[in-house]
């Protein structure tokens, strides 16, 4: 009977998506961990803080205040208009809150807007290295990702000529840009942001911009695709510069036109974001002071590693614009990103991302270290990479 029923449920073809190699590395960091070992953890990409304390007030009286029923779909109305003021306070920009839609962080936002804008079977570009779950979301739902290999020479991000070739090799319906991006932390400047937002919308692709990262920029500031055009996707979430990855509320600035659309998705696919998270997430807003302190903490720590992995014996990385992760080349030691980061978290206890996840081919060469950790981590991190390359 057992035997039937395993030959009866298949998975479905689309939910054939490669995993996550990082999720392995964790594993193995864990199992590590319960005989004792301590690892110093730089492959999980989020914050080592916890939400702002005013997050943490408004949650706990909210708790003993409410019903926490269901919100509007598109977010409770005081959110949106919290986000939407954000814009004008933190870039000059005014942002109608009804193009505000709340969601379960960003990747739930990736979803809508994939659904809303794109067809089954429209092919939508994405960087690589870039995101996995980009390409895999996409794919899940029935998308086709094109991957664009960036280089160097465009910061690594993908330009207006560079998706423009790609259009012309195969027509593109859309593309999704990040500034700062995962895994490189790299940025685009304004010029280019807006160079890729143009021949975009001019060739009819339309663009989808992550840009949970911003907050978390230090070699400039970075610019938001809603100051050139009104048309594109905007996907942003509290993870990251508010410190708030567990409690899943992210939010997206949507066209006029596809509000209506992503309303009657959220319906059924959710019903509503979790009310709490959308309270906690409102007050967030309030604890500017903490939050910039948690940014000045990464960019110490990125100042650690940038001036002490060179002399432990890892000097070649991408710019570390933005974000909180180092992409660094690693071909002088390995041409198999997955073994070296095996042996790196066995043989020195430190766990980093092999660059295989964000791109199949040239990620062989690269691991991505994520310095959302304590300082003291990353010190002793930088002193086990540099005694253990001493040693290969
Ligand atoms: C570039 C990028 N986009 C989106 C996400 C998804 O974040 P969340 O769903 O927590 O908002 C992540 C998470 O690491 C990310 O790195």
């Amino acid at each position: 009977m057992l035997e039937r029923a395993r030959q009866l449920i298949q998975p479905s073809g689309r939910s054939n998506v490669p995993p996550f190699m990082v999720m392995d590395v964790m594993a193995a960091a864990a199992r590590l961990e319960t005989q004792g070992r301590r690892i110093i953890h730089m492959e999980v990409g989020q914050p080592a803080a916890g939400a702002p304390v005013s997050a943490i007030a408004a949650a706990r009286a909210a708790l003993s205040k409410s019903a926490l029923g269901y919100t509007e779909t598109l977010g409770m109305p005081a959110l949106r208009r919290r986000i939407a003021r954000a814009y004008a306070e933190w870039k000059g920009l005014d942002i109608d809150p009804e193009r505000v839609v709340v969601t379960t962080g960003s990747s739930a936002g990736f979803m809508l807007a994939f659904l809303a804008a794109f067809e089954a079977g429209n092919r939508v570009a994405t960087a690589l290295p870039g995101y996995p779950p980009y390409r895999h979301i996409l794919s899940a739902l029935g998308c086709e990702p094109a991957g664009i290999a960036t280089t160097a020479a465009t910061r690594w991000a993908i330009t207006g000529e560079t998706l423009l070739n790609a259009h012309r090799a195969r027509p593109l319906n859309g593309v999704v840009i990040a500034s700062p991006a995962n895994p490189t932390g790299t940025m685009m400047t304004a010029s280019v942001l807006e160079d890729v937002i143009r021949s975009a919308e001019d060739a009819g692709i339309t663009v989808v911009s992550d840009e949970i990262y911003h907050g978390l920029d230090y070699a400039f500031r970075a610019d938001c695709a809603a100051r050139f055009s009104p048309r594109a996707i905007i996907v942003n979430s509290f993870s990251k510069y508010f410190c708030m990855t567990g409690w899943r509320v992210g939010w997206m600035i949507v066209p006029p036109s596809l509000v209506r659309a992503v309303e009657r998705l959220q319906q059924n696919l959710a019903i509503s974001v979790p009310t709490l998270a959308q309270i906690a997430a409102a007050a967030a807003f309030d604890d500017r002071a903490e939050l910039e302190d948690v940014r000045h903490g990464y960019e110490e720590n990125r100042r650690i590693l940038l001036e002490g992995l060179p002399q432990a014996g890892l000097d070649s990385f991408l710019p570390a614009d933005g974000a909180f992760y180092l992409y660094t080349d690693v071909s002088r030691f390995s041409t198999d990103s997955f073994a070296f980061a095996k042996r790196m978290l066995e043989e020195a206890g430190v766990a980093a991302t092999p660059g295989v996840d964000f791109d199949p081919q040239r990620g062989q060469n690269f691991l991505r270290l994520c310095y959302a950790g304590s300082r003291e981590d990353m010190r002793r991190a930088v002193e086990r990479i540099g005694a253990w390359l001493k040693k290969l």
